[in-house]
């Protein structure tokens, strides 16, 4: 009797003893995971390489007034870090692809040439433009084809840009390099009462992050990281640990987050505060102070620093809250710190003029003009419970009305919603008015878990019940994934067309 207990309590012991070890791997592992998860490059970048600002892009008017752009597609390789060669894509160019520029009012086409082995598309995000040029989709163009989309600039000044939209691919697509500026003027040209002279003190800031692997990118999504690919350190317009020479008492910043997954909150390493005169579709009704401002991906931000001579100043990211649990936080990347880029003025700086008091702010539907309300809920992968089908047109809108859309994200994880022709206004944020950074047009929206905003969007057409626009999710990942589905602009009374079947276009 005795004998059998010692051999149960020994037995007993035993597998406590492995149960505790077990316990302790697992929990340090996670421990390690967790702890290896977040990344800071705050005060370790030494910023060795001067900026590169992407050209503007050639173009040539027609005697009809018609400006004219050439964007090539194409595969190179660039040396991001010296000795390492990366395989790329870009436009006329190894990474990136030059900035396209034109004023409202102007008619504009652009010969876009796939010089890839894989076919792909051209979208121009934030445009307002004819269902057929948007290059979602449903305008793949073939390798070896040339599309020519042309419209006519009819929105406010903008901060845009463009990059591939081919379904399931647009991630790889854009992490590979293809993406770029595409900034739009009045009809006067750039506001002189701002800093707007390209490259000097008006200046494009493509934000990425990246993650190397050898010399090739690392296209792996880290453990937990559902939001998508994680880069480990972040470059501006394709430049790692950039620096930019400052002239000017004040300079514009033009912020875009091309960024796959990564969520940005932009500020200053010494808390400086700067001012916000553009987001996504254009000025708001006055300049906004601010100490920081978050993008998510596909958003855009304007933003003038006032600078003194001879000092140095980084533009930083700093922890975003994205509304998510200590351990989605963490695996979100809202932890995550970057140096992103050093602004060193010179020793005398040519003045500046004051800011202006109200600026030329783009024109905002209204809810109070809304004839028709919908509502959209965000889960992984899918909005209202579907994935995207090329096949199904899941909004009908009627071309020169107003609708309230109510977008609800009903998940975990943070996402953001897009949506292609219109820029919309912001009416509310979980209930209450928008904060300032959110009280301009805006064409790309962040969501946190549990988070409400509610739209106005005003959808001015043309009408085209066959070729549909997107709106989705612009964490591209999830885009890939299916969060993504299709609108038509109808005229009143008409219904949508037959569903579109995957077109090609070329020639
Ligand atoms: Cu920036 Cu539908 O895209
Ligand atoms: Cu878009
Ligand atoms: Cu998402």
């Amino acid at each position: 009797m005795a004998v059998r207990r010692s051999r149960v309590r020994r037995i007993l012991l035993i597998l406590g003893g492995v149960f505790l070890a077990v316990a302790l791997l697992v929990g340090g592992g996670m421990t390690w995971i967790y702890a290896a998860a977040d990344v800071s490059t705050v005060g370790r970048v030494e910023f060795r390489q001067e900026l590169s600002v992407p050209p503007l892009a050639d173009s040539t008017v027609e005697a009809d007034g018609t400006r004219v752009f050439q964007l090539d597609m194409r595969s190179g390789t660039k040396e991001f870090r010296p000795g390492q060669v990366t395989d790329t894509w870009g436009f006329n160019d190894d990474y990136l692809g030059p900035t396209l520029r034109a004023r409202r009012g102007e008619q504009v086409r652009v010969r876009v040439n796939n010089g890839l082995t894989d076919a792909s598309t051209v979208h121009w995000h934030g445009m307002h433009l004819p269902a057929a040029m948007d290059g979602g989709p449903h305008q793949m163009v073939r390798p070896g084809d040339t599309w020519t989309p042309q419209w006519k600039i009819d929105q406010a000044a903008a901060t845009l840009w463009y990059h591939p939209h081919p379904h399931g691919a647009t991630e790889s697509h854009v992490r590979r390099g293809l993406a770029g500026m595409f900034i739009l003027d009045d009809e006067t040209g750039p506001n002189r009462d701002l800093p707007h002279t390209y490259g000097i003190d008006d200046v494009p800031v493509i934000v990425q992050d990246v993650k190397f692997k050898g010399a090739q990118f690392d296209t792996g999504r880290g453990l937990f990281a559902d939001i998508g690919v994680l880069g480990d350190r972040t470059m501006v317009n394709g430049v790692l640990a950039p620096y930019q020479n400052v002239g000017d008492e004040l300079v514009r910043l033009r912020l875009l987050n091309a960024s796959t997954a990564r969520i940005y909150n932009f500020g200053f390493s010494d808390h400086r505060d700067f001012t916000l005169i553009g987001t996504d579709g254009g000025a708001p009704a006055r300049p906004e102070t601010l100490g920081n401002i978050q993008l998510s991906p596909g958003e855009r931000a304007e933003i003038v620093v006032r600078f003194q001579p001879g000092e140095r100043v980084t533009l930083r990211s700093d922890r975003v809250d994205v509304g998510l649990d200590f351990f989605g936080q963490r695996f979100s990347g809202g932890d995550d710190r970057f140096d992103v880029l050093e602004l060193r003025a010179a020793q005398t700086l040519r003045p500046s003029p004051a800011l202006p008091a109200v600026l030329p702010a783009a024109a905002l539907p209204t809810v109070t003009d809304s004839v028709r309300q919908r509502d959209f809920t965000l889960t992984f992968g899918q909005i209202n419970n579907r994935s995207m089908a090329m096949d199904r047109i899941d909004a009908t809108v009627t071309r020169g009305s107003t609708e309230t859309w109510t977008v609800r994200n009903a998940d975990g994880m943070p996402h953001n919603f897009h949506v292609h022709d219109v820029q919309f206004a912001i009416v509310e944020v979980d209930g209450h008015a928008p904060p300032p950074a959110l009280r301009g047009a805006k064409d790309t929206v962040f969501l946190p878990p549990n988070g409400t905003v509610t739209l106005a969007l005003r959808f001015d057409g043309p009408a085209d019940p066959n070729t549909p626009y997107m709106f989705h999710c612009h964490l591209l990942w999830h885009e890939d994934l299916g969060m993504m589905g299709q609108f038509v602009v109808v005229e009143p009374g008409q219904q949508a067309g037959p569903p579109p079947a995957h077109q090609h276009s070329g020639h």
